[in-house]
């Protein structure tokens, strides 16, 4: 004898405990926020405005027709918010109900606000925990994943997507964060993996576990599918909104402009100093990114992979730039399969959204080598050289010492419609490296100068300026 808005109270906070007190404990337990502590963390506070927060799953085989299996919401909790301010589309996956296992209800969920989402022109959100594909709906569950995979796939180049693992993510679940623009991980508690460590046992009789197969190490510093790790749940969701920051709604939408308390026109006396006179001494090319960027900010991504390039965003008088740069600390800022694909990918999503790419150089060319070669250096090497000349957004190119062979060509060469191409006083554009190691310091300064200016090497035109 309820009435209908005491059955709507009793409906909404069964729907606000999930799977109930006891999971959301053993959710706490494991150092994991619960799909709503998270969805409030992440969002400005009172922003959120939750979808099918009563939908329920539709499965009536193995018992799952009964009340005690029914949960509100199902096992995803999804929406719309903002985040300073600015809308966005979040989906987080509730572990609680069914391990988080993905029904149909439960992708249908998630395919609706990325339907709105690309409608309206605002990024999408994932926060995946989840046990993959429900297992009592079988086919129906594989279904809903790929009606969610091709909407990121129609959502590419659209509207920023990123995922963030918070927990498991395995099997047919990897492809929606490997279809997203970034995914991020949270360190020890979340794993990607197309199979876990039993059946990789049983197949290839490998011993591993399951941080070694799929965890955040492996992910950051030895496949490349993730872009970042971090420490744990707040961590992550605090610098999932300071990312955010830097990114436009979609791409008819410039990225926002912040207020800028740094004068772009202060000068950077070190700047100066920090490329060595010796040709083979080493630098850290982050040293002169943060030299001039707004309050030396960047957003690294990809930190722990392909460490010779560096690519991420900061912000110039306010506004974003995407950077990519040699890394002469490691390889000697060599390019090789691992680098370009890493470059490539980023300047295409800078492409996609309109963010300017600013590209430091200093490389001594393509990795040498059979493992390079047999690993197809030469086709993963044309897609940062594609990437680059595809790009239409401005490109603004400074070699700071080496632009050497191909690879001079590849990064963002005014030839690719390099907008403005600078060489500092230490630029080297050759064919390949000169033997000038009998000069003395003062002469190679000499001697580089007079390159920069094109008096030694004509193919630097007039349009590379010194
Ligand atoms: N379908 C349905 N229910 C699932 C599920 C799935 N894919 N994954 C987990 N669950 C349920 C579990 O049965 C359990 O329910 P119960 O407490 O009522 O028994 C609950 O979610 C929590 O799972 P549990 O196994 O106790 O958690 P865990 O942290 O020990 O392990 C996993 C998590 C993901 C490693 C484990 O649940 C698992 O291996 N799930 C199956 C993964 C899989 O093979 N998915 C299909 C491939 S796409």
């Amino acid at each position: 004898h309820l009435s209908v808005q005491e059955r709507i109270d009793r409906k909404r906070n069964a729907a606000l405990i999930g799977g109930g007190q006891k999971r959301i404990d053993a959710q706490h337990k494991r150092g994991k926020l619960t799909a709503r502590e998270r969805v409030e963390l992440l969002l400005d506070k009172d922003s959120f405005v939750e979808c099918d927060m009563f939908v329920e799953h539709r499965c009536s085989d193995f018992g799952m027709e009964e009340d005690h299996n029914k949960f509100a919401g199902d096992s995803v909790v999804t929406g719309q918010g903002r985040i300073n301010g600015r809308l966005v589309y979040v989906f987080s996956q509730d572990f609680t109900v069914f391990g988080g296992s993905l029904s149909g209800a439960h992708a249908q969920k998630i395919c609706k606000i990325m339907d709105q989402a690309m409608m309206v022109g605002a990024p999408v959100i994932g926060l995946n925990d989840s046990g993959g594909a429900r297992i009592q709906e079988g086919v129906e569950s594989l279904a809903g994943y790929a009606d969610i995979f091709l909407r990121n796939v129609m959502a590419s180049g659209v509207v920023p997507q990123i995922s963030l693992i918070m927990g498991p993510c395995a099997g047919g679940a990897v492809y929606s964060p490997a279809l997203t623009d970034f995914t991020f991980m949270v360190k020890d508690t979340s794993y990607l993996f197309i199979t876990g460590p039993d059946v990789v046992k049983s197949v290839t009789n490998e011993d591993v576990t399951q941080e070694e197969l799929g965890g955040a190490k492996t992910h950051t510093a030895v496949s490349g599918v993730a872009h970042r790790a971090f420490e744990n749940d707040i961590d992550a969701l605090l610098n999932l909104r300071n990312f955010f920051n830097f990114l436009p709604l979609s791409n008819q939408d410039p990225a926002p402009v912040t207020e800028c308390h740094d004068p772009s026109d202060r000068l950077v006396p070190g700047l100066d100093t920090i490329v060595p006179f010796e040709t083979t001494k080493a630098y850290d090319m982050l040293d002169i990114i943060q030299g001039i960027t707004d309050e030396r900010e960047f957003f690294e991504i990809m930190p722990n992979y392909a460490k010779n390039i560096v690519v991420g965003f900061a912000r110039m008088n306010g506004r974003t730039v995407g950077i990519v740069g040699n890394q002469p600390k490691v390889a000697s800022g060599c390019l090789d399969i691992n680098s370009s694909v890493k470059g490539a990918r980023f300047v295409r999503f800078c492409d996609a959204f309109n963010i300017p790419i600013l590209t430091f150089v200093d490389v001594p060319g393509f990795l040498p080598g059979t493992s390079q070669e047999y690993g197809g250096i030469i086709r993963h090497g044309a897609k940062l050289l594609f990437a680059f000349a595809e790009a239409t957004v401005p490109k603004i190119t400074i070699i700071t010492r080496k632009a050497y062979g191909g690879a001079y060509d590849v990064m963002s060469s005014k030839h690719l419609r390099g907008d403005v191409n600078y060489a500092w006083p230490s630029a080297e554009v050759a064919v390949m490296g000169a033997k000038v190691t009998q000069h003395t310091p003062e002469r190679r300064c000499e001697l580089r100068l007079a390159v920069c200016r094109g008096g030694r090497d004509g193919s630097q035109g007039n349009t590379t300026h010194t």
